[in-house]
């Protein structure tokens, strides 16, 4: 229970607008995690595992309107459309707000209205901030209890301080008698995934899927938090967070911004194929980062849990995502087995007849159809995984030493290359470009450019957002991360990938990690400093030798003169909110290229 004023007003107020047939307040106890999954159960909403098998793990099917973020059907309502910037969708945010309140009117009407309070950030830690989500799905207070620190313990460190106010509906009332549905939620072109950044406030609407309804994730620690980031001098990026630690025992931790469906999981908790070294995890999505007094850049993970990819997870690509995902897991969109396990494409093991796909249909390989949804996704708590850092929690953060930036790009860009200064960094994290995934709504495999990873996640202006990472640059006594751009990606002339991936990116960490000792011996190309023939040891990789490394390495002014056209484009964009410091390194770029 709590004393704080503004929290009891404002959760009272959405109650009587939204008319629920009850107000709970989570606690975040065992036995309400029970009972709540119990009671999903029993009005078919989801599936309990094979305890033998999957101890306390659920499985639930979505609706397939309801299966990935929806960018289209997302907002920043600033009060001017120049501050949401060119990339965002912009409403103003009096409209909206009155639009959505006659959408949220009554609309809990037959449901219960669960208020979690929960805390991004190990509770307590200076760098941690406090929200509360009103939800009326139960789904999501499940899937809160993973991903967040969540109950009354938050609560408790509340006090009668501030807190984000996060306001969820999954837009389907209940008539007196109604039946209820396996997932209930409302048709896309009334979904809202809204965000007030001058107010700090988060309205969703008509969505129980991932980051539409875990409001903790993408709308308050990257979209809400970029804003109060700018405003308070600090970082919240869509980046894993990870220690390597080499051969000799030295350890160092690393961040890398890949976009949605690219990478992160894969590397948070990867398994070194070079002898000796080791990765540890401290978190596979989202990173806040603040300077500490000794200049250097401290992480935190604020989420306390993985919502990651599950096809194409094994214990081949990921053992260390697999044994997360052991058990007290909840799956969606995935296979379930007739003996009460879960399946997807690429798991590793043939799909048992008789295996329900995610639209609960008895699949059928021949179709064509996958079994799994390719966003299929597993909510595993992040202390089951072996690999988790013994510093994931640490209040203080871990000092991060590299920036990796990167995307899927099938041409042109390395497998690594390295920044020759900060603000050549924020270029290069600028033009950031990846093929599109199943992550959000719409057509995969077509290459946009996504700016820091954080095309869909930017809570202002991205071109002022690309000021507050020059600004960032120029902090006193700061001691900076290096910048590297990856892409694993890159594909033959017949193809296939260049680069194994996966466990041998570890081969790509060594280097980087040599790096920022300064060895490791490099060439300057007119894009920055890629590796010299043998600077990455493939000792012992099958399929691969130096002609192959040369390709996956090569930099080719052609393409890269093609590329600068695309960037051109892309940075015109931004007007006058393009930092000039950005203008002058692509110029410097050009100039390189002979253009
Ligand atoms: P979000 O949770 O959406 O932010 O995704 P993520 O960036 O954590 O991506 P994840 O690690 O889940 O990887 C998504 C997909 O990319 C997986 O299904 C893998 O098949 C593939 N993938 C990951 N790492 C590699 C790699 O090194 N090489 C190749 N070729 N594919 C990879
Ligand atoms: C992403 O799309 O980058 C995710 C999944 O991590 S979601 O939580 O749905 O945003
Ligand atoms: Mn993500």
């Amino acid at each position: 229970m709590t004393n704080n004023q503004k929290l009891k007003q404002w959760v009272q107020e959405w109650a009587n607008w939204c008319q629920p047939e009850s107000v709970y307040w989570c606690d975040g106890s065992e036995a309400e995690n029970k009972r709540l999954l119990d009671e999903m159960v029993v009005g078919g909403m989801a599936v309990k595992l094979n305890e033998a098998k999957r101890p306390n793990s659920y499985y639930f099917q979505s609706d397939p309107s309801d299966v990935a973020r929806v960018e289209d059907r997302t907002f920043i309502c600033s009060k001017t459309r120049e501050e949401a910037g060119p990339t965002n969708n912009w409403a103003d945010p009096a409209e909206m707000k009155k639009s959505m309140r006659e959408l949220y009117k009554s609309c809990m009407k037959g449901r219960t209205m669960y208020v979690i309070p929960f805390s991004m950030g190990p509770l307590g830690s200076n760098i941690a901030h406090i929200g509360v989500e009103i939800t009326d799905s139960p789904y999501v207070v499940v899937n809160m209890r993973i991903m967040t620190r969540m109950g009354q313990k938050v609560l408790d460190v509340l006090g009668d301080g501030d807190f984000v106010p996060c306001v969820h509906s999954v837009g389907a009332p209940l008539a007196p008698g109604q039946e209820d549905v396996k997932w209930p939620c409302a048709p896309i072109e009334k979904k809202y995934i809204t965000h007030f950044p001058e107010t700090h406030e988060i309205w969703s609407y008509g969505s129980g899927y991932g980051g539409n309804a875990l409001l903790g994730k993408k709308c308050f620690a990257l979209r809400i938090a970029s804003v109060m980031a700018k405003e308070q001098g600090w970082l919240a990026e869509h980046m894993l967070i990870l220690g390597l630690t080499n051969s000799q025992g030295e350890k160092k931790y690393i961040t890398a911004a890949f976009p949605s469906a690219c990478g992160k999981t894969n590397l948070a908790m990867l398994i070194p194929t070079i002898p000796g070294w080791k990765v540890e995890c401290v978190g596979d999505d989202i990173s806040w980062m603040k300077f500490g007094k000794d200049g250097q850049l401290y992480a935190i993970n604020p989420e306390a849990g993985f919502f990651g990819v599950a096809p194409f997870t094994s214990m081949d690509t990921n053992p260390n995502a697999m044994l997360s995902c052991k058990a007290n897991t909840i799956f969606t969109n995935v296979g379930l087995t007739p003996d009460g396990d879960i399946w997807w494409e690429g798991i590793g093991t043939e799909c048992p007849a008789g295996t329900i796909n995610w639209k609960n249909k008895v699949h059928d390989p021949a179709s064509g159809e996958p079994c799994a949804h390719p966003n299929a996704r597993f909510t595993a708590p992040a202390f089951q995984c072996p690999a988790i850092d013994k510093d994931w929690e640490n209040p203080a953060g871990v000092p991060i030493s590299a920036f990796l930036f990167g995307g899927r790009r099938p041409n042109t860009v390395p497998l690594v290359h390295e920044a020759t200064s900060w603000n050549h960094g924020v270029f290069m994290g600028s033009i950031v470009s990846s093929e599109t995934t199943a992550a959000a709504l719409g057509q995969a495999g077509i290459v946009r450019r996504d700016p820091f990873a954080m095309l869909p996640f930017c809570g202002y202006n991205m071109g002022d957002y690309f000021g507050h990472w020059i600004t960032v640059g120029q902090h006193a006594g700061a001691k900076l991360p290096k910048i590297f751009y990856v892409n694993w990606f890159r594909k033959d002339e017949n193809g296939k990938f260049l680069w194994p991936g996966y466990g041998d990116n570890s081969r790509v960490l060594a280097y980087i990690f040599d790096r920022c000792n300064g060895k490791g011996e490099t060439v300057e190309t007119a894009i920055g400093k890629v590796p010299a023939p043998k600077a990455i040891n493939i000792d012992g990789l099958a399929g691969m030798d130096q002609a192959k490394m040369a390709k996956a390495l090569e930099v080719t002014n052609d393409e890269w003169k093609k590329e600068v056209t695309l960037i051109d484009e892309h940075y015109a964009r931004f007007g006058n909110h393009l930092p000039k410091e950005l203008t002058a390194e692509l110029d410097g770029l050009k100039e390189r290229l002979g253009m």
